[in-house]
This record gives structure tokens, C-alpha cells and sequence, in this order.
């Protein structure tokens, strides 16, 4: 049976915490190894500190959307904000790209969630916004 939680929060960087050990708390229940929790918790920070960081600039009065299913043994991570959107999907996966090089980003964030999935999405329009959607086969 799929098991669904569906949650916004406002985009502060205070909040990639909460977001963090929300995910670590959905999949408590489910006897995973500290490695794998850790994976899962490390593709919500990466996707939701883009999202303020980089989707919405802090603006803090924008929210980001954050929603974690399990079906089976695969989780689906979805990380959404309404923000500035990716120009160049393909160059902003590429490791060590970032356009806040001056802001001492490593532009790592994608390369290491795509390590820890077994999928990595993303979908983004300009002015619209990003989604990514990770997903991990749990070993259950
Ligand atoms: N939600 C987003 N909205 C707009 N642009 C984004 C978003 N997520 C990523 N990007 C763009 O993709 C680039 C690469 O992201 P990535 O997470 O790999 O690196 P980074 O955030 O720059 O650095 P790091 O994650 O290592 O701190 C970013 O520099 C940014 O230009
Ligand atoms: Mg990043």
C-alpha cells in the first residue's frame, strides 16, 4: 500500500532542518540502515536548500513544496518551488557546475543526489519553477 505526506513550508534556510528530519522521520517504521537514512535525508537537504537558495533567491515569503511517498519498496522524493526555474538542465547537473561560485557553492548539490537515487528528475521553466523527483529502492 502506498503511503503518501504532502507538506509546504516557507523558503528559510532554518527550514531545510525541519525538512531533513521530516523525511527521516516518515521512514522511521521501515528498519533502514543508518547509511541509507542518511542518504534520504542528504537528497531532501540538497533539493530543498536549491530551492530556496537558488529557486526563490531567500526570499522567504515564497514556499517550497516537499512531498515523500513509499510504494513497496521504492521511495519517491519530490522537492517543487515556484521559483526562477534552470536554464540549462543538462549544465546544472554537470559536477562542480554552479552560478553562485561566489557564494562558495561546490555545485555538487545534483551530482550527489543523483549518487544517492536510483532516478533523478528534473523538470524546470523559466519564471515557473523546478521539481525534482528522486527516487531510491529501499533494500527491505
Ligand atoms: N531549484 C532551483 N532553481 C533554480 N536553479 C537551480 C535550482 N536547483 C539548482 N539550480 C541551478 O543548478 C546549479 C547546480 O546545482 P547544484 O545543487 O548541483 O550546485 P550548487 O547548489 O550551485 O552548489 P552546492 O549544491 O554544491 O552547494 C545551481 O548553481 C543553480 O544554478
Ligand atoms: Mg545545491
Amino acid at each position: 500500500m502506498k503511503n503518501i505526506v504532502k507538506m509546504e513550508f516557507s523558503a528559510k534556510l532554518a527550514n531545510v532542518t525541519f525538512a531533513r528530519a521530516s523525511a527521516a522521520a516518515f521512514v522511521l517504521g521501515l528498519d533502514l540502515t543508518i547509511n541509507v537514512i542518511n542518504e534520504i535525508k542528504t537528497i531532501v537537504s540538497e533539493a530543498v536548500t536549491n530551492a530556496i537558495i537558488h529557486g526563490y533567491n531567500q526570499n522567504e515569503k515564497k514556499y517550497v513544496y516537499l512531498e515523500l511517498c513509499i510504494d513497496d519498496n521504492k521511495l519517491t522524493i519530490v522537492v517543487k518551488d515556484e521559483g526562477i526555474g534552470i536554464e540549462n538542465i543538462e549544465k546544472a547537473k554537470e559536477p562542480l557546475f554552479t552560478t553562485k561560485l561566489q557564494e562558495e557553492r561546490a555545485g555538487l548539490g545534483f551530482t550527489i543526489m543523483d549518487i544517492f537515487s536510483d532516478e533523478m528528475e528534473i523538470q524546470s521553466s523559466i519564471n515557473e519553477g523546478t521539481t525534482v523527483i528522486c527516487t531510491k529502492i529501499l533494500p527491505l
